[in-house]
């Protein structure tokens, strides 16, 4: 049985550093592709995932380590976290084990929960820190999700307007 629920990509995740936009949009990918494989198919769509994962997570500790980025412990212990708990899942397709599917399944829900306040709290700064170093400036984010024309933005939680507007980061 596959569980349709869709994560799918959202410019509210657009962070404005094109190499880590285009890493996020395949982790988006990768994670949907858990919730729609079938059960049959859910071990190749995991074993996908940490494919990405590795390539996703070692990209960014290149950045934060070259870079010589400050506080890049805890994000790489949440990275870190994440590889383990994909391990630990991949172990139950090896071993046979009954609940592999469910707990594949889980783990995708889990990734699509963790993903928008990761990219939000620590690779947001991240981008911020890579641009600023390449070009000189934070980034810029287009985004589409718009408030309807003629009505005045509203600031969200973090204080950034809207939409069909320039975000500077
Ligand atoms: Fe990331
Ligand atoms: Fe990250």
């Amino acid at each position: 049985m596959t569980d349709n629920t869709l994560f799918c990509w959202s410019d509210a995740f657009a962070l404005g550093y094109p190499q880590m936009d285009a890493t996020h949009q395949e982790f988006v990918a990768t994670v949907n592709a858990m919730f729609t494989a079938s059960d049959d198919d859910l071990r190749t769509a995991l074993d996908a995932f940490a494919e990405h994962a590795q390539r996703h997570f070692a990209e960014e500790a290149d950045w934060m380590t070259s870079t010589g980025f400050p506080a890049a412990g805890c994000h790489m212990d949440e990275h870190d976290a994440v590889l383990k708990s994909v391990a630990e899942v991949q172990g139950l397709f090896r071993d046979a084990h009954p609940d592999a599917v469910a707990t594949a399944r889980r783990l995708a829900r889990e990734l699509a929960n963790w993903f928008p306040g990761h990219a939000d709290y620590l690779d947001s700064a991240l981008a911020q820190w890579m641009v600023k170093r390449i070009h000189g400036a934070v980034p810029l984010v287009f985004r589409r999700s718009a408030t309807s024309a003629g009505q005045p933005a509203v600031p969200d939680e973090r204080g950034h307007t809207q939409p069909e507007q320039l975000r500077a980061e």
